[in-house]
């Protein structure tokens, strides 16, 4: 896996891990990062329920896997380099970066079952040669952005502008390198923010897909989410949601937008049937469902 995760918290161990594990769970409790994240992840649901509400407006069918993976690839870019990659945009684009990204993804996974292909790679040909192509289209991007947060933090640092420094994930991590004792060079900057990519988005995809499936295989279910949607609106006095199931599509969106509002952190934390919904998904179709533990720590 080292084309792909490098030396990334997936790939390591040891020190090298404990050090990454450490200052992640340290910037993942930050507030900075939660409300950043928040934002992004509510703006994103909110294109992706304008694409849903005009389908069900023309009646055209919808692929709801592709558009939870363009979904979290949007946000979880955002969130972790501040690059917004926009393959959730209307006419849900290709992006050689997304493509690549996808294609390393599967190639890698495919070495553990395929028995030749240290000497595809040794001949540079199929799947090893795609891979090889993909895994360049993807550092290029990477380093490119690594620099251009890097000349953005020198930047606000020489005009005294703190305001302006981005509340990403890499921003963080170049910050944090800085000091001598943590020595984050590009490499490593490029495996810490790849494996957060990794680690997000296609558990979050998966998940949703599910969670998607199950209200439609159990509509006594959507109902009783929908009814805490309802009353959770109706406690914060407003009522777009209730009003909107007949409205046309603009005015669907626009109580979209304004229930959206109200999602935040704290008041999610309210929803207590959606959360159990979710997790009786997780339960029933894990995203992750075996987790492989060696111990590297035996004589
Ligand atoms: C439905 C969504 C998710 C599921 C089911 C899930 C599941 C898991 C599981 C089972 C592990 C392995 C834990 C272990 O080895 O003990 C893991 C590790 C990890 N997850 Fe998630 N995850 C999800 C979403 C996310 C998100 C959104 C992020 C952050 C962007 C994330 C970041 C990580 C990281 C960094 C690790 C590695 C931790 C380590 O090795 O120390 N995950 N996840």
């Amino acid at each position: 896996m080292e084309v792909f995760l490098g030396d990334g918290i997936f790939n390591s161990d040891g020190e090298i891990w404990k050090r990454q594990r450490k200052t992640a769970s340290f910037e993942f409790s930050s507030k900075k990062l939660r409300d950043f994240s928040t934002v992004v992840f509510r703006g994103h649901a909110l294109q992706l329920g304008q694409i849903v509400s005009h389908s069900a407006d023309t009646r055209e069918p919808i692929e709801m896997q592709d558009l939870f993976s363009r979904l979290t690839l949007d946000s979880i870019c955002k969130v972790g380099f501040g690059v917004e990659l926009g393959v959730l945009a209307p006419s849900l684009p290709d992006n050689p970066f997304a493509i690549a990204f996808d294609n390393v993804n599967v190639i890698v996974t495919m070495r553990f079952s395929d028995p030749f292909w240290k000497l595809k790679r040794l001949l540079n040909v199929g799947d090893e040669a795609s891979l090889k192509k993909s895994a360049k289209v993807i550092d290029e991007f990477i380093y490119r952005v690594i620099h251009s947060r890097r000349s953005e933090i020198q930047d606000s640092r020489a005009f005294q502008n703190s305001d302006q420094l981005k509340p990403d994930l890499l921003s963080r991590f170049i910050e944090l390198g800085e000091n001598p004792a943590n020595q984050m060079n590009e490499k490593t900057l490029r495996d810490i923010v790849l494996n957060f990519i990794i680690a997000g988005r296609d558990t979050t995809a998966a998940t949703l897909s599910w969670f998607i499936y199950m209200m439609a295989l159990h509509p006594d279910i959507a109902e009783r989410v929908f009814e805490e949607l309802k009353q959770f609106e109706q406690s914060l006095e407003l009522g777009s949601l209730k009003n909107s199931i007949v409205a046309d599509q603009q005015s669907f969106n626009e109580s979209l937008e304004k229930f959206a509002e109200l999602l935040n952190h704290e008041t999610l934390a309210s929803l207590t049937y959606l959360h159990a919904t979710l997790t009786e998904t997780l339960r029933l179709y894990p995203a992750v469902p075996l987790v492989i533990v060696i111990n590297v720590y035996t004589k």
